[in-house]
């Protein structure tokens, strides 16, 4: 099948052309917030699926009717997409859900002055290469993967589609002691205590849950469940675009896959890397379960 990977290159950032063009990249930079909207922001595979799908059961108290017949990407869409504008014309849906990978600078005039409660999600950026790697080659939309040290490299250096790790995670972190509408949430709290987590996220989006209402949604959150539900493992795209054939979205969904990929030396030049550009963040991540 031949490949879709045409890049649009935006303010210096890659994206995949098949889902963004300029206008659809301008239409997010200008889009005008409501004080209502809930806004998922993350860096690509540190759990945004699984987010937009907390959000959405949070916000039906635990029924999985919704869940379990519109795809993500219609009940949440991503801010940057050319389709995003028709989706939320066509939705009365309040609060409106929405998602995006931009990273903080090329937002924060959007979001300046509004109220609308933005979710980031992070997660430790060795789960997030290995995990994008493999996305990479079952993603026609993207650029072929190479090796895997060609991705880590690539990784590293900021070259991949949605730009630089380190920039996204400091960029939208540095924000959490001046926003207070601002909620940073990591891929391994929950996965460690996805109960705490679906509170955390339920109390800050000020829709406290009954028991049942919790035990409902950590049921349908669930790796289990999600990798059954055909609208959040997306096997309703077609092969063309995201060939099945070569592996599933809903992967392995574990904390510290990349122990099985990483060589010795693959993780002391991460190390280097890491420490160098994260010097001076206080963020602390969890590597390993
Ligand atoms: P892996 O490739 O490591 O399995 P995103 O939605 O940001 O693209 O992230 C995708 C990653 O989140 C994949 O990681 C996927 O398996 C994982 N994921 C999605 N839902 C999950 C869940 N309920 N529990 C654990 N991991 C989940």
């Amino acid at each position: 099948m031949a490949r879709l990977d045409v890049t649009e290159v935006f303010h210096g950032i890659s994206f995949p052309g098949h889902l963004h063009t300029q206008d659809s990249l301008q239409f997010a930079l200008k889009f005008p917030f409501q004080d209502t909207d809930i806004l998922i922001v993350s860096y690509p595979k540190s759990g945004t699926t699984w987010m937009q799908e907390i959000v959405t059961l949070i916000s039906s108290r635990g029924d999985p009717q919704f869940s379990k017949t519109v795809p993500n990407w219609a009940r949440s869409p991503w801010l940057e997409q050319h389709y995003c504008a028709a989706v939320l014309e066509a939705s009365s849906a309040t609060p409106r859900v929405i998602t995006t990978h931009l990273p903080y600078h090329l937002l924060c005039h959007a979001l300046q002055g509004s109220k609308a409660k933005v979710i980031y999600v992070s997660r430790n950026p060795k789960d997030v290469v290995v995990s994008f790697y493999h996305f990479h080659k079952m993603a026609n939309f993207l650029p072929e993967a190479g090796s895997f040290q060609e991705f880590l490299n690539r990784f590293l250096g900021g070259k991949l589609s949605f730009g630089s790790w380190f920039d996204h995670v400091k960029g939208w972190t540095s924000q959490l002691a001046t926003v207070s509408n601002l909620l940073h949430i990591t891929y391994e709290e929950m996965s460690l205590d996805l109960q705490g987590a679906i509170n955390k996220v339920s109390s800050f989006l000020q829709c406290s849950l009954v028991e049942d209402e919790l035990n409902n949604c950590v049921k349908h959150c669930s790796f289990n469940s999600m990798k059954d539900n055909n609208m959040v493992n997306y096997t309703l795209i077609d092969e063309g675009i995201i060939d099945h054939s070569k592996g599933a979205f809903m992967r392995r969904g574990k904390i510290g896959d990349w122990t099985n990929l990483f060589t010795e030396e693959q993780n002391q030049y991460f190390e280097s890397v890491f420490n160098s550009e994260m010097q001076g963040c206080t963020l602390e991540f969890v590597w390993e379960e």
